[in-house]
């Protein structure tokens, strides 16, 4: 911990409350964020953690108007659902607001406001097809007419999806609003633009100071600072959100009726009115501007990778455009997480949700779990076996079993109290040295946000302690030598205590009722914020924490296995879902604003230049990362009459292990290329995301198929 911050704010994403919490929403944001405070908290440190339900935005408004209720029925609904399973899984959070608070609207008016004031923003008027029905201005995709070129009469805004042709709003014929069937009529509209382009500069400046950031992070931070920032809309034309302030408006001579602020100037200022909240919780209502507005103060975003422009960028922006404010200091966002080999999708609902999860098993299960496979530096797998070997065999067989047996056996030989240690081997001492210097490593890594290395590295220690354990033999010593057998015991006792500490912050609950099995306690509360300096720290995990003759608790079993038809039904209920999907009754749930996320088509082409590609399917036979490249992997592909050797950019989002025995569709007629010395004989047709991750196109038929 820098000595300059006195005190610490940990942000994590504002789920948006049109959906449930799913593992990749965990794996990205949540579960780290609470790793980190707690851990925070254990070592004494003055920190907030606030988070809150995001309640604006289109999709919330287009999910209420398809059930017929008013979106505040939806937002209740959900913010209600998240916030309680975020408790059950032992989310630490100081505050958890939402932004239909009557004070978030009122503080994200204010920063508005200011910003209006000191004039950031620029206003700019445009012509917009607007549904006098529904009162709403519609984006593309929301009008359909008849195609002007094959007169299919449901064609979209923005494409004919019979004839491929790409349109404009105004070139169909008899258009209409998909919500409300009225004919849009075109009208003009205001808004309140920030000029990014006007931080370019100072935003590149305080981005370059970041040596400590996650090269993921930095990497897409830098490639949106190289294409150049333009004007962002901040306000939109819309039935629901933060009101535009009347005041702002009028002064601009601008109409403010129907005008909010954008879902994504609200959202991160809810991090504000959160801390507001949590001051007024403390009855010292000013107290938040510790957090914000002083230079001592670390403000720490636990984001998903999707949301990295919006908090290294523009919410800076914003800030630095208000002034006051301190800046973040990280924004430690991580990759994806996928789900049994394929992208987390909650429209096909390929997703496990969280709510579901907790009917049937504990929270720490999937908290290990997930904490050993978190996307930190590239997209990771979670499988339902890996959690089931990760629960068994590390959580049951490796720490339970350590902490089972020795419990067990002080309390039989030993009357349930902690024994002496005299005159200690040179194993006992070798085992207890293992302790020294445990925290500051294992915080070192928590600080740096490598929660996975921080957890692997603390299993090692439950490891050596069972190793220990079966060298010393203390069920032979018991009878030989009561003495040996008494030090085996307080040895591995004294680990034990010291992995219900370092665990914590991973497996609360288990460390928990560990600490009552243990009967130790005074361990500060990583859940809370706590200010008896004399309680015991994250530090004294370094050193034998029971006192010699300390009465023990009861022995109780901390982890059950998981069954082979749990993991199974798992499984079951995951196709199931995928089958659904595939029948069309999926609905899209999704969390993302989608407004942006999808490019233009591209000009028409005939069907004679078609004709010139050659597709086939082929089969990956073998991968492997190209040398001194970051983005090539050489695959040996089989097109049924040939092998061919085709390199794919790929290496950052993809592991060579995952292309293998994949079936995927090739260019087969390009002209080979060299690169990096390789020759590349054909191209695999890859899907690109919003947030340019790549992904192969996978077919089903025989290597060589022609593709048509
Ligand atoms: O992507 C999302 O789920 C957004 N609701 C995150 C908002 S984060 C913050 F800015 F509030
Ligand atoms: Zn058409």
């Amino acid at each position: 911990m820098n000595p300059r911050h006195q005190r610490t704010l940990v942000t994590a994403a504002l789920p948006y409350a049109n959906g449930p919490i799913h593992l990749g929403h965990l794996a990205g944001a949540y579960l780290p964020a609470d790793i980190y405070c707690r851990y925070q908290r254990l070592a004494g440190r003055d920190l907030v953690f606030v988070c809150g339900s995001d309640e604006h935005g289109v999709p919330i408004l287009l999910k209420a108007r398809k059930e017929g209720v008013d979106p505040q029925q939806v937002v209740d609904r959900y913010h209600a659902m998240i916030e309680k399973a975020f408790a059950a899984f032992g989310m630490s959070f100081d505050y958890y607001g939402r932004t239909t608070d009557p004070l978030h609207r009122e503080t994200s008016q204010e920063f508005f406001r200011t910003l209006a004031d000191k004039d950031c923003f620029v206003l700019k008027t445009e012509s917009q097809l607007y549904d006098p029905k529904a009162g709403i201005f519609l984006a593309d995709r929301f009008i359909r007419g008849t195609c002007p070129g094959c007169a299919y009469e449901e064609a979209y805004g923005d494409q004919c999806e019979k004839c491929g042709r790409s349109l404009s709003p105004a070139d169909l014929l008899r258009p209409r609003s998909a919500l409300s069937d009225a004919v849009p009529e075109l009208r003009e509209t205001t808004h309140w633009y920030l000029p990014l382009g006007r931080f370019q500069d100072k935003l590149s400046a305080w981005v370059g100071d970041k040596k400590d950031w996650k090269p993921n992070v930095l990497g897409q931070v830098k490639s949106w600072l190289a294409d150049g920032l333009n004007d962002r809309a901040v306000t939109r034309d819309l039935p629901w959100g933060v009101p535009v302030p009347a005041d702002v408006a009028r002064k601009a001579g601008v109409d403010a009726e129907g005008k909010v602020l954008y879902v994504w100037f609200d959202a991160p200022i809810g991090y504000i009115s959160a801390t507001r909240r949590w001051a007024e919780a403390q009855g010292d209502p000013e107290l938040w501007k510790d957090y914000w507005c002083s230079e001592d103060s670390k403000l720490v975003h636990f984001i998903g990778k999707d949301n990295i422009v919006f908090h290294c960028l523009i919410f800076p922006a914003m800030l630095m455009a208000h002034g006051g404010f301190v800046l973040p200091d990280n924004v430690p966002a991580n990759e994806f997480l996928n789900l049994e080999g394929d992208k987390l999708s909650t429209s096909r609902g390929w997703a496990v949700w969280l709510h579901e999860y907790l009917e049937d098993m504990p929270a720490d299960y999937l908290r290990y779990a997930l904490a050993t496979t978190l996307p930190e530096g590239r997209d990771t797998d979670f499988s339902w076996k890996d959690y089931q070997a990760r629960v068994n065999n590390e959580l049951a067989d490796t720490l339970g079993n350590l902490a089972n047996r020795t419990l067990t056996f002080a309390k039989r030989y030993f009357e349930g109290r902690v024994p002496p240690l005299e005159n200690p081997s040179e194993a006992d001492r070798a085992l207890l040295a293992g302790l020294d210097g445990l925290p500051e490593r294992v915080g070192e890594l928590l600080e740096t946000y490598k929660m996975r290395e921080a957890l692997s590295e603390i299993m090692g220690l439950a490891r050596e302690g069972n190793r220990y354990f079966n060298e010393q033999k203390p069920w032979v010593t018991r009878k030989e030598d009561r003495r040996t057998c008494g030090n085996t015991i307080h040895a591995a006792l004294q680990l034990v205590a010291s992995l219900s500490v370092l665990l914590d912050p991973f497996i609360p609950f288990s460390c928990a009722s560990l600490r009552g099995m243990l009967g130790f306690e005074g361990l500060r509360n990583s859940a809370l914020r706590e200010d008896e300096e004399a309680r015991i720290h994250w530090a004294d995990a370094g050193r034998p924490l029971l006192e010699e003759g300390a009465v023990l608790g009861k022995p109780e079993i901390l982890f059950h296995k998981v069954e082979d038809s749990y993991v199974e039904a798992q499984l079951k209920k995951l196709e199931a879902t995928r089958q659904d999907s595939a029948e069309g009754s999926g609905e899209n749930a999704g969390g993302d604003d989608g407004e942006e996320d999808i490019p233009e088509f591209a000009p028409l082409i005939g069907f004679e230049d078609f004709q010139k590609l050659d597709l086939r399917v082929g089969k990956i036979l073998e991968a492997d990362r190209v040398k001194k490249s970051k983005k090539l992997i050489r695959c040996l592909v089989d097109l049924g009459r040939e092998k061919r050797q085709i390199l794919a950019g790929v290496a950052e989002f993809l592991d060579p292990e995952d292309l293998i025995d994949q079936q995927v569709i090739v260019v087969a007629n390009l002209a080979p290329r060299k690169m990096l010395g390789l020759e590349s004989q054909g191209m695999i047709l890859m899907a690109e995301g919003p947030d340019g991750r790549l992904s192969p196109l996978r077919a089903d038929a025989a290597p060589g198929s022609v593709v048509r």
